[in-house]
C-alpha cells in the first residue's frame, strides 16, 4: 500500500514548507511504484493488454506510461548523460503532452501487442533503478525542483491506479464469464444504509481552493471567495435502493427527468440502469464487481452513474446536486477516512460497515467520487504550473463536470477535500455516485 505522502511544495516557486529528504521521497516513490505492481499482479498478460473502450486503457500502458512520466520529466532533463529507454517509447507512452513531442492515438491503445508485457516490466525496473540513483545523487540545488516533480509524478501514478482498476473493470465485463479481478476481495458484512438526515448551512462568503501549503494539482487553486446561498446537503450517498425505486418508476423512460443531451443517450445506447447492473431470471438484480458477479447491496451507495443519471435522479427526488463550493465548504475540516482503497473492498459497501461517525456527514469520502453540478472551469486567476506539465489539468478545463471525494479505489494519502476530480457528463466507468442537495 502507499504510505503517507511526503509534502512537496508543488506547485513549483511555491514559498511554502522546505521539500522532504532523500530518504523520504525514496520510501514513497518505491511503495507507491510497487503498489501499482501489486494492483496489476492478479492480472493476466491477455489481461492486460485489451481495451475495451476509447475511455479506457490497457493495464500495460498504465504501466509503461507512469514509467514514461519520470523518464520524460525527471531522467531526460536531471539525470547526467541519460541514454534513453528505447526512442519508441516516448511514441506509444506520452499521453496527451503536446509541448514533448507527437503520441500514438488514444483509441488505439489496445492495438499494441509489443512491447510485452515482460517488456514493460524489464522498462519500469530499469527507470525505477535510475530513479533510485537520481533521488540519492542529485545536486542540492535542484533537489527542491526534483521534489516537486517526483511527487507530482507519484500522485499522477496513484490516479493512473485507480484508472487501472476501473479499467480493467470494464474490461472483465465485457466477457459473458463475468470474471473476477480478484477473488479474495475483503467482504463486507450486511450493514444497513442509515436514515437519510439533512444538514443545513447558512448563506454566506465562503473560501475554497487550496492554499497552497503541501501537495496539490494547479487546477485546486488559488484559495478564492464564493458565495452561497442557504443550501442543505444530503446525510449520506444515494443507496442501490434509492436508485432502483427511479429505476422501477420508469425512470428512464420519462425525458422530464432528463437533460436533453442525456435523453439522447438514454436512446441511442439503451440507458435502462447503471452500467453493471444486470436483472437475474428470478427478478433480482446482481452487479458486476471487481470480485465478480455479486447480489446487488440494496443499502450500498449507487456506483458508476453518469453525470446525467445523478441529475435525472436528483430531479426525480426533487432534489438538485450539489454546487462543489457548497460540497468544499460542508467538508472542510472533515478526516480523510472512508472505504478507500485501503479497505480492500474495491466496491462501496454500505456505511454502518465501517462504524463510521453517527452524526453529521458521512461517506465524504470513499465509496464514490460525488458528481456536482459545477463545470470544471479554471478557478479566478488560476495559473497552470510552469512548464510542460502545465499541460497535466488546464487544457481539460471544458465539457467536464467536478466531482468532490474520492473513491473506493482511490489511495487514502491522494485524497484531500479540496481535489477536483472530473469527467464528461456521459461517463460511467468511473465509481461516481450522488449526494442530494437542496435549497434553503
Ligand atoms: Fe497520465
Amino acid at each position: 500500500m502507499a504510505s503517507a505522502f511526503p509534502e512537496s511544495r508543488h506547485a513549483p516557486d511555491s514559498a511554502f514548507a522546505p521539500p522532504p529528504g532523500r530518504e523520504e521521497i525514496l520510501r514513497a516513490f518505491c511503495d507507491v511504484r510497487r503498489h501499482t505492481e501489486a494492483l496489476a499482479a492478479p492480472l493476466t498478460p491477455e489481461d492486460q493488454v485489451v481495451q475495451s473502450m476509447p475511455d479506457t486503457s490497457p493495464t500495460k500502458w498504465h504501466l509503461a506510461h507512469t514509467t514514461w512520466f519520470f523518464e520524460t520529466f525527471l531522467l531526460k532533463p536531471f539525470y547526467s548523460d541519460y541514454q534513453e529507454f528505447n526512442a519508441l517509447y516516448a511514441y506509444l507512452f506520452n499521453s496527451y503532452y503536446e509541448g514533448i513531442g507527437p503520441f500514438h492515438d488514444r483509441p488505439r491503445r489496445g492495438m499494441i501487442s509489443r512491447p510485452t508485457v515482460d517488456e514493460v516490466a524489464i522498462y519500469r525496473s530499469s527507470i525505477d533503478e535510475r530513479m533510485k540513483r537520481l533521488i540519492e545523487d542529485a545536486d542540492r540545488n535542484i533537489w527542491p525542483k526534483l521534489c516537486d516533480l517526483i511527487v507530482l509524478g507519484l500522485n499522477h501514478e496513484q490516479q493512473h491506479q485507480e484508472l487501472l482498476l476501473t479499467d480493467i473493470k470494464h474490461v472483465l465485463f465485457q466477457n459473458p464469464m463475468a470474471p473476477a479481478y480478484r477473488s479474495d476481495l475483503a467482504a463486507p458484512g450486511q450493514g444497513n444504509a442509515p436514515p437519510l438526515t439533512w444538514q443545513s448551512y447558512k448563506e454566506g462568503l465562503y473560501e475554497i481552493g487550496h492554499d497552497g501549503f503541501g501537495f496539490h494539482f494547479d487546477n485546486e487553486c488559488p484559495r478564492h471567495k464564493r458565495y452561497s446561498a442557504a443550501y442543505s446537503l444530503a446525510s449520506r450517498l444515494v443507496t442501490n435502493a434509492e436508485y432502483l425505486d427511479f429505476v422501477e418508476d420508469d425512470g428512464y423512460r420519462r425525458p422530464d427527468h432528463w437533460l436533453s443531451d442525456g435523453w439522447n443517450e438514454v436512446n441511442n445506447d439503451g440507458w435502462r440502469h447503471p452500467l453493471y447492473w444486470r436483472k437475474q431470471d428470478d427478478g433480482t438484480w446482481a452487479e458486476f464487481t471487481l470480485g465478480g458477479l455479486k447480489s446487488l447491496d440494496l443499502h450500498a451507495p449507487v456506483s458508476h452513474l453518469s453525470y446525467y443519471e445523478a441529475d435525472a435522479y436528483a430531479r426525480w427526488a426533487g432534489k438538485r446536486l450539489p454546487t462543489e463550493a457548497e460540497w468544499e465548504v460542508a467538508a472542510a475540516g472533515t478526516p480523510i477516512d472512508g472505504n478507500m482503497l485501503e479497505s480492500d473492498y474495491l466496491h462501496p459497501v454500505a456505511h454502518d460497515d465501517l462504524k463510521r461517525s453517527p452524526i453529521g456527514l458521512r461517506q465524504l469520502f470513499g465509496d464514490v467520487w460525488e458528481w456536482t453540478s459545477s463545470s470544471y472551469a479554471p478557478y479566478p486567476s488560476f495559473k497552470p504550473a510552469a512548464g510542460t506539465v502545465g499541460e497535466y489539468n488546464g487544457k481539460f478545463m471544458c465539457d467536464q463536470y467536478v466531482l468532490k471525494g474520492a473513491s473506493c479505489v482511490t489511495s487514502a494519502s491522494h485524497a484531500r477535500v479540496t481535489y477536483r476530480n472530473f469527467f464528461p457528463a456521459p461517463a460511467q466507468w468511473q465509481f461516481t455516485g450522488l449526494r442530494l442537495a437542496d435549497d434553503g
